[in-house]
């Protein structure tokens, strides 16, 4: 009986996948060819492995144990194989990261010149495994993995992802999940922001008030930025951080996984936690600071210019700074193996250092005509800080000189990767209008509260190396999660995908292989694969992008989706919108008065994504922006 039905599974399986027959890789290889036929994965197949590859036999068979409940035999002949071959001979065309993938009947093969290569091969491979397997694990015991011929490699060498872990902590088990994501999609660095005014995140053991004292804020909820001060003697309970034996363990867990942890301490700015534990390296060493808890500190004026209502910059002037810093990289130098250490160096308010006798002396004696002179200096001392512990020191670097050998973050734009290029360092490009995932990625009146719009198309149309640039140069791009609004992990998921897939696709696939329309479709499928995997994601492609506008004394409301297939809904007669309410076809005009518009995406008269609800008076902002 059980037997009739693992077949009768099976064969459903198969039938399934029949219907939904294209695959649905990313990041979409560099080369791809669909063969006839498919591979049936049962606990009848086996693993098998050249010396080099065991550790990633290991992986694979685990995995497609978790995922479908199938256990592969390791290291025998099995009635089917997997091969996992490093290559004799160097493979010119996959090189270090890429792999050839070839699916037949009776064998799958993976072969690189690298177990990296290996790697990648079996998340291209485990992509392959039909979602339904993934659905009705530990049922069916089969599954159909389609026939194909892939060879791969990746356009960038540096892609990264970077979470802040400063605004809210994460716990090391979540970074953990978090650079399994990553890696599935073939990201291979995770820069963790690890200091900020919200809190200090890394055990320095010859430091320990930098955890004991920075590591805790007070307990607030509510908008960032707009959160009360502590008051005297609050408890805080808020916060955490990694011991060294925690980054020892995620550095360890990385690099099974290929990534590599980019550590970042971010200074002279963004220090509040640091100076809440050492107050004395400031400018005002003003002992009453704290550990931010997300209150309004800063003005930020529509030049782009800012000030710091708090002192929370490091002063350049004074010598203990550097003797601190040097014991901080140290430690941090000595716990990330990689070959770069982030040391910030963006968004540093320098009003204190310009009332500051001992920098003023400072500059006087180098000569300088202003403070951002300071920072020019401060960014070289720290340099060379770097060097002498053997490193490369990576910066936002937005403005002032780029320190010798550093290299560029570019943040605000392309302009300053495409300088810093021309200039011989080199740049990872992580432009905010393609790569800040913090913000909004639908309709804003329901996503976090974030003051910019990044919608998946324009994250997918990201180009890291601009005209201008010198391409040698461009290691690779960046999507950066800050987390002032996201205070839990799910959040972190639902921020990254599928924006992250989309950047995963921009460094990773060829240039001329993307394409928007396959990907969105790609995306839906990862949709259903994301939470058969009990991954967070958000469904923001399917609701109707709103752009109102006034015209002849009327409001004109106009609906675009970057959906396909879908059909959208709306009212304005106070009723819920469903598919018996008006279609959208044309821009429509809003009567005057007191009206609520409701709209929604339709597919095969099913409701997907959200009810989108807003008043005249919201649509008349909107059309006032
Ligand atoms: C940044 O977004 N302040 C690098």
């Amino acid at each position: 009986m059980k037997n009739i039905l693992l077949i009768i599974t099976s064969l459903l399986t198969s039938f399934l996948f029949a219907q939904n027959n294209t695959v649905a890789l990313i990041p979409q290889p560099a080369n791809a060819m669909m063969k006839e036929g498919f591979f049936i994965l049962d606990n009848e197949c086996a693993i098998n492995y050249t010396p080099e590859a065991k550790k990633s036999a290991l992986i694979l068979a685990e995995t497609i144990s978790t995922m479908t409940g199938i256990k592969p035999i390791i290291g025998k002949n099995g009635v089917r194989n997997i091969f996992l071959e490093v290559n004799k001979v160097s493979n010119q065309q996959t090189g270090e990261e890429g792999y050839n993938l070839v699916v037949e009947e009776k064998k799958i093969t993976i072969k690189a010149n690298t177990e990296t290569g290996i790697f990648y091969g079996i998340q291209t491979l485990l992509q392959l495994i039909p979602t339904e397997a993934i659905w009705s694990k530990q049922q069916s015991g089969s599954t159909n993995i389609p026939a194909i011929e892939i060879t791969d490699y990746p356009r960038f060498r540096w892609r990264g992802a970077m979470l802040d872990v400063s605004r809210h902590f994460f716990t090391k088990e979540e970074i953990k999940t978090h650079i399994d994501q990553l890696s599935h999609y073939k990201f291979n660095t995770l820069h963790l922001h690890l200091t900020d005014d919200h809190g200090w995140r890394i055990e320095i053991e010859s430091l320990p008030k930098l955890t004991d004292i920075g590591a805790w804020r007070v307990e607030r909820q509510g908008q960032f930025g707009e959160r009360e001060n502590p008051k005297p003697g609050e408890p805080k309970h808020y916060g955490g951080f990694y011991t060294h034996n925690d980054i020892r363990e995620i550095v360890e867990y990385a690099k099974e996984k290929y990534v590599t942890i980019v550590p970042e301490i971010d200074i002279p700015g963004h220090c509040m936690a640091l100076l809440a534990a050492y107050p004395n390296l400031s400018c005002t060493k003003d002992s009453s600071i704290q550990v931010n808890p997300g209150t309004h500190f800063s003005e930020w004026f529509s030049d782009g210019s800012f000030k710091m209502l708090v002192d929370n910059t490091l002063n350049p002037s004074d010598e203990n700074v550097y003797e601190f810093l040097d014991k901080v990289f140290t430690e941090i130098a000595m716990l990330f193996p990689g070959e770069y250490i982030h040391v910030g160096g963006d968004e540093c308010y320098k009003g204190y250092w310009s009332e500051n006798q001992a920098c003023k002396v400072l500059m006087e004696n180098l000569n300088l005509q202003d403070v951002n002179g300071l920072q020019v200096y401060f960014m070289k001392r720290v340099n060379d800080i770097i060097i002498s512990k053997g490193k490369k020191m990576i910066i936002w670097g937005e403005d002032g000189d780029f320190p010798a050998g550093s290299t560029v973050m570019s943040w605000k734009g392309l302009q300053r990767g495409i300088e810093a290029s021309t200039l011989g360092h080199f740049v990872v490009m992580t432009p905010t209008q393609h790569c800040y995932l913090d913000y909004q990625q639908g309709e804003s009146s329901i996503e976090p509260p974030v003051y910019a719009s990044l919608r998946l198309k324009e994250t997918y149309h990201f180009e890291p190396v601009p005209k201008n640039a010198n391409e040698k140069y461009i290691l690779g791009g960046q999507a950066n999660l800050w987390t002032e609004n996201i205070p839990t992990f799910s959040t972190v998921q639902y921020m990254m995908y599928p924006r992250a897939w989309a950047i995963a696709e921009v460094l990773w696939s060829p240039k001329d292989s993307r394409n928007w329309e396959t990907f969105t479709q790609k995306t839906e499928k990862h949709f259903i694969r994301a939470k058969a995997m009990g991954i967070n994601y958000s469904s923001a492609i399917y609701d109707p992008i709103i752009t109102v506008k006034h015209q002849q004394g009327k409001l004109i409301v106009t609906l675009e989706s970057e959906a396909h297939n879908v059909e959208m809904h709306y009212s304005i007669d106070g009723t819920m919108p469903s598919v018996f309410s008006d279609k959208y076809n044309t821009p429509i005009v809003i009567p005057n008065g007191n009206i609520t518009f409701r709209c929604a995406s339709y597919r095969n008269d099913k409701k997907i994504g959200n009810l989108i609800t807003l008043t005249y008076n919201d649509l008349q902002k909107r059309a006032d922006q």
